[in-house]
């Protein structure tokens, strides 16, 4: 009784959850969760040491070793997309994700700051991580507008880009989160699903904070 209440809030690349979790957050004075970044640290620990993101005894053992409480996530190679792609790559191995369940749980059971709760951004949390979330939402979006997002999002950090390359690497993440053997991305069956392709970010959050209340 009278736990943390836990929002859950999955969806694929740029279909706008990040911006809706960020700010629930900031709207309801809960902490926030950005799991990709804990996806996103793993593939870039194995970049960065030469190692092949598919090979799948490294991304264990770089899993393992990761510390989720002295991470560097400002470290601005977490956000490239090379990362992504690393990252995309290294959650398909079930002991990857096995490697990175509880920091998530103990994130959601205990809000840093003494938070009243938590708002959840990722792939699995209300079907794996917290399938007993308080609110749990699937964001998406058509994946043109969803790989029109990025390009701009990447344009707009200084980074020269191909259009369609972002589109077909969006489309071969995308093809790996849904079929993966383990977690697929895929709404909870109690989740409200939100498609965003036509909805901007305050007429997204203005729905979100209605179905919440
Ligand atoms: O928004 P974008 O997909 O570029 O990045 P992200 O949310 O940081 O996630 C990067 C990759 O990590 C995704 O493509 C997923 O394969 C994986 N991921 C996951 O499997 N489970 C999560 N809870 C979060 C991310």
């Amino acid at each position: 009784m009278g736990g943390p209440v836990i929002i859950a809030v999955d969806g694929p690349a740029a279909s706008g959850k990040g911006t809706l979790a960020r700010r629930l957050a900031a709207e309801l004075g809960y902490a926030y969760l950005d799991t990709g970044l804990l996806y996103r640290a793993v593939g870039l620990a194995l970049l960065n040491s030469g190692r092949d993101p598919a090979d799948e005894t490294a991304a264990t053992a770089a899993a393992t070793a990761f510390d989720a409480a002295s991470a560097d996530y400002s470290d601005p190679a977490l956000r490239a997309e090379e990362t992504g792609k690393a990252a995309g790559t290294v959650a398909a191995f079930p002991l990857v994700r096995a490697a990175l369940v509880e920091v998530q749980r103990q994130f959601a059971a205990n809000p840093p700051g003494d938070k009243l709760g938590a708002v959840m951004d990722g792939r699995d949390i209300g079907t794996v991580i917290c399938p007993d979330a308080t609110h749990k939402f699937f964001i998406e979006a058509e994946i043109e507008e969803r790989a029109r997002r990025r390009v701009k999002e990447l344009q707009g950090r200084g980074n020269a880009v191909i259009p369609a390359q972002v589109l077909q690497e969006m489309k071969e993440r995308d093809e790996r989160d849904r079929n993966r053997a383990v977690a697929p991305l895929a709404p909870a069956a109690d989740a409200s699903v939100v498609n965003t392709t036509n909805l901007n970010a305050d007429a997204t959050f203005a729905l979100a904070m209605s179905l919440i209340r």
